[in-house]
């Protein structure tokens, strides 16, 4: 079981603790630190929306959510128990309630295989039930997506890019999995029919008692769907909080600049006074910022930036920064001069 912990990460269907994902880079002289301390839990029945710019680590994070990829250190907790501890019998059984649905529709479809044969596999990799009943419970589940008898027989390229995404639900969906990791899910899609695939994402959450870890790089995805939101930035979380309050009143100077970089129109009231450039790529993860890893584009940078790095502390109630000016009130409140990033 878990104990409690002060940094938000002591209990959940999913608990994150101290997670640090390194990789060799491509040449294989340095460390690329994809995630480089992160502590959270993700309650069941909740969808925990994840959102930063890219290469901030939140694929990494997803596929080690999922035992995808092992954490290089500290530990991600299934239900309170380490998966790494399973063996290789009950880690099979296990991964089954943890699954993930990539961005590209095709990922997970075998071009040669028809839709039903792909939406039934794995059940047949564990198998389960006879082929008669694996092709029933196939096509009862088709049909839940939204598509029709008739695409069972199909192949992949005779589908739209939604249609395929609605079959890849329908795949995961099969096992009765207990969390989704959605990564990117809709971004490939036309605009016009996210809508329509982020409501069938709810639906079914409500039918199967879904849990989903929500990875986007949309604000006006996360702020549809989400209950909480976590900000990323170069491998370590920045903000954390209700949804409606990240969006709404933001602690840190990145999800404000995020936000006010947004399109979606939101209330006058929520919207910033006036739209913060940020300025620059996001550093390599090779060798981040010292001190705040956000110091090098934030613009209420401070000399102690780039000195201490700043704590995960609670300024409102279960809602956390990492930032060492915000209050309760938001990022800057004495509205104090930017200077230069060293
Ligand atoms: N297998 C790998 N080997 C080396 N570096 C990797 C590997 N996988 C990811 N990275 C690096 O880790 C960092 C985080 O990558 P990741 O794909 O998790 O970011 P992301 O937030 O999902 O980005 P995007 O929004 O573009 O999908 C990036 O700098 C990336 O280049
Ligand atoms: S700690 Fe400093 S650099 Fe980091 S977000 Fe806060 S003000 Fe900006
Ligand atoms: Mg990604």
């Amino acid at each position: 079981m878990t104990s409690p912990r002060r940094d938000g990460s002591e209990a959940g269907i999913l608990a994150v603790r101290d997670l640090r994902i390194l990789f060799p880079s491509r040449d294989g002289r340095d460390t690329v630190k994809a995630i480089d301390g992160m502590d959270f839990a993700v309650q069941a029945g909740e969808t925990f929306g994840v959102i930063g710019e890219s290469g901030s680590g939140k694929t990494t994070l997803g596929r080690a959510l999922v035992s995808l990829l092992r954490p290089t250190e500290g530990q991600i907790l299934h239900d309170g128990a380490d998966p790494e501890q399973l063996g290789t019998r009950a880690f099979r059984q296990h991964r089954r309630d943890y699954q993930i649905i990539f961005q590209d529709p095709n990922a997970a479809l075998n071009p040669r295989m028809t839709i039903i044969d792909s939406v039934v596999e794995p059940l047949e990799i564990l198998r389960e039930g006879d082929a008669n009943s694996r092709r029933r419970r196939g096509i009862a589940m088709l049909e839940r997506v939204g598509l029709s008898a008739e695409a069972a027989d199909r192949y992949p390229h005779q589908l739209s890019g939604g249609q395929k995404q609605r079959v890849n639900i329908a795949r995961v969906l099969m096992l009765r999995p207990k969390v989704i990791v959605c990564d990117e899910v809709v971004a490939a899609l036309d605009v016009s029919i996210r809508g329509d695939v982020l409501n069938l994402f709810a639906d079914l959450q409500r039918e199967f008692g879904l849990t989903y870890v929500f990875i986007t790089h949309d604000i006006s995805v996360v702020s549809h769907i989400s209950d909480r939101i976590a900000v990323t930035y170069l491998g370590k979380l920045m903000e954390l909080g209700p949804a409606e309050d990240v969006i709404e009143r933001p602690l840190h100077p990145y999800t404000r600049a995020l936000l006010s970089a947004e399109p979606i129109p939101l209330p006058s009231h929520l919207r910033v006074d006036r739209r913060i450039i940020l300025e620059g790529e996001i550093p390599s993860p090779v060798a981040p910022p010292s001190g705040c890893r956000f110091r090098t584009r934030c613009p209420s940078v401070q000399p102690r930036c780039a000195k201490e790095m700043p704590a995960w502390r609670e300024v409102r109630p279960c809602h956390r920064v990492a930032c060492h000016f915000a209050t309760a009130d938001g990022p800057q409140p004495n509205n104090q001069p930017a200077q230069a990033a060293s």
